[in-house]
């Protein structure tokens, strides 16, 4: 282990009750998350032949699964550690937004901020899996549906009005950018007025001027200061321009397998503490790791937390649903318990 993990690994077993009292708060703050959502589909068969139509194979249905994907996958991580959600965002209308809907409230979210819009389709990404009988599934096909047009200015305005209406009654705001088209200027600037404003977005961050705090991945932030990150002295440069183009109180830039790097101003100052990956074995999927960060940290950002342990308890959800296959949740008991096993044995090597 290298000296600096040594020192993380004490400050985390020093840290553990207090953690897990964070932990336990995590069931009595109100978020509401404005995000882009996707429903992500896997329609699974096996081969049964070859189709004669075409040089294809023909798969026999075997089963449907649909899960929140993108910014609903935000949500969702929100939602199983035992926040109560709120969401504000957008579905068409169709089988799919449908299916959304119910899924976020078989688990108690407020879906009362989704509107629909008859223009543009429930973005979904259906993948086709097959296998040959007692062999491993394997992805044979995507196909998407999304609109590459923006939503209507009366369905930007009413997903605003929402926002406003519900600002002054929740913890925080989580702001889960994909791409997708639901934050538009009227909606960023209903989001932004809140305290605590937590912002997972893929490009553009300056559009979201003074929020607490941004959670770029390495590639959203190379992307964001215009050069690569590919050594400490790089690293640092950036969180201190990443500051300086958003005027954010915190940037934390998660970086995959290395972990995460928090970066802060104080007195003109810039400051970084770094946190190890807290399991680097055992890696299935890192797919939707960044949302189940952003889910961790605001909940503990929201119990009290301050945000190098907020990070913390990020890093230690995203470590539990690294080794699930698609994007997954983790719950605050399986946290304290993985929690339990990386001090234990020392899994920080
Ligand atoms: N290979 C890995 N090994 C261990 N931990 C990982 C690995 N990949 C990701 N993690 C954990 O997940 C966190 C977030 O990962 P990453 O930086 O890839 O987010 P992301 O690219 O925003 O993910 P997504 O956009 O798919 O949700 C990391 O900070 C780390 O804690
Ligand atoms: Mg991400």
């Amino acid at each position: 282990m290298t000296p600096n993990n040594q020192n993380f690994y004490n400050y985390l077993s020093q840290s553990q009750a207090k953690l897990n009292g964070f932990l336990d708060k995590f069931n009595q703050s109100n978020i509401l998350v404005v995000g882009d959502l996707t429903l992500d589909e896997f329609l699974t068969g096996e081969v049964e032949r070859l189709s004669r139509e075409a040089p294809v194979l023909i798969l026999r249905h075997e089963y449907t699964e649909q899960i929140p994907g993108g910014g609903a996958n935000a949500v969702y991580n929100l939602a199983k550690m035992g926040g109560k959600i709120k969401v504000a965002g957008i579905i068409g209308n169709d089988a799919q937004g449908e299916a959304l809907k119910h899924i976020f409230e078989a688990v108690g979210i407020d879906t009362t901020g989704i509107f629909m819009d008859p223009k543009r389709p429930t973005v979904t990404k259906t993948r086709i899996v097959g296998h040959a009988r007692q062999s491993v599934s394997q992805q044979i096909v995507r196909v998407d549906r999304k609109s590459d047009q923006l939503p209507d200015l009366d369905l930007q305005m009413q997903l605003a009005d929402y926002i406003t209406s519900q600002i002054n009654q929740i913890d925080a705001v989580v702001c889960s950018d994909y791409g997708d088209g639901v934050f538009t200027e009227p909606v960023i600037k209903a989001s932004l007025p809140h305290s605590r404003v937590i912002v997972d977005t893929q490009k553009a961050l300056h559009r979201f001027q003074s929020v607490t705090l941004f959670t770029p991945n390495v590639p959203e932030a190379e992307k964001a200061v215009g050069y690569g990150i590919k050594d400490e002295n790089s690293l640092f440069q950036a969180g201190k321009d990443l500051l300086s183009l958003t005027n954010a109180q915190k940037i934390l830039i998660t970086r995959g397998e290395d972990g995460m790097s928090l970066f802060e101003k104080e007195d003109n100052e810039i400051t970084v503490a770094h946190i190890p990956a807290f399991n680097r074995t055992d890696v299935f999927d890192v797919t939707g790791a960044g949302d189940t960060v952003v889910a961790a940290l605001t909940l503990g950002l929201c119990g009290g937390a301050n945000f190098f342990d907020s990070a913390i308890l990020g890093n230690l959800a995203a470590s539990i649903v690294v080794r699930h296959f698609g994007t997954a949740t983790t719950t605050t008991e399986e946290m304290k318990e993985t929690l339990q096993v990386l001090l234990e044995d020392n899994l920080l090597k």
